[in-house]
């Protein structure tokens, strides 16, 4: 199981610190949150602040771009050290070539689905895509509860998606949460509010991998 603490949730006058820790804690990746104010309301992060924080962790940096126009950002965040770029199904006209644009820069791509946003769209990207990664909430804040009809969803993509695929489930993911998903197939996890809430990292993160380690035998439901 993979777990990718969310970087919005972190204190942001010290970043870099929240980084170095969260690599120690065990985190298994870093996620991203790029909000430009228009695709959803709130401005996060730009790529000078992911390229700054680059060299003080080893871990995967998974950029989330919740951006109008991410054809756009895609090479600035490259350049900043993304090692997977993820973009909303729902912004791109040309969903296909803005997925094969990125894996041209021998990086991994994801493809976010909104929650009401349904699984066809997956079906002629499945060849390229390296993650598909699926919104528990609306995108916009960290903080929600967890949508219960994405449950229905992973389990929807984990038929058709190689085992291989990483199912990433963002938003609202708790110790709780995490487990109902893993059992619908899901993989990897972005949490904010839930890690970044407790003092302790490495016990958190050691717990929402232990909520899901008794499941790997169910992990793949018909
Ligand atoms: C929501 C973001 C999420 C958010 C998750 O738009 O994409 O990554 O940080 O936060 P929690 O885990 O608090 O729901
Ligand atoms: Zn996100």
């Amino acid at each position: 199981m993979f777990i990718c603490p969310s970087m919005l949730s972190a204190n942001p006058t010290k970043l870099g610190d929240e980084l170095v820790s969260l690599e120690k804690a065990g985190a298994d990746s870093i996620h991203w949150d790029i909000m430009d104010g228009t695709f959803v309301d709130a401005i996060t992060f730009g790529h000078h602040v992911v390229a700054a924080h680059r060299k003080l962790s080893h871990l995967r940096f998974d950029v989330h771009l919740m951006v109008e126009n991410p054809d756009k950002q895609i090479e600035n965040f490259f350049r900043a050290g993304a090692d997977v770029v993820i973009v909303h199904a729902e912004v791109c006209k040309h969903l296909h070539r803005t997925l094969g644009n990125i894996k041209s820069l021998g990086i991994k791509c994801g493809l976010a689905l909104n929650p009401a946003t349904t699984i066809e769209v997956v079906e002629y990207c499945a060849d390229i895509i390296d993650m598909v990664l699926v919104m528990g909430v609306n995108p916009g804040s960290s903080g929600q509860n967890f949508i219960k009809s994405q449950l229905k969803k992973i389990s929807a993509l984990r038929r058709v998606l190689p085992l291989s695929m990483e199912i990433n489930i963002d938003g609202g993911i708790t110790a709780e949460t995490i487990k109902a998903c893993a059992l619908h197939g899901a993989n990897s996890f972005v949490s904010g509010s839930h890690i970044f809430k407790n003092s302790n990292y490495s016990n958190v993160i050691r717990e929402l991998r232990y909520s899901c380690s008794n499941l790997a035998q169910i992990n793949c439901p018909k």
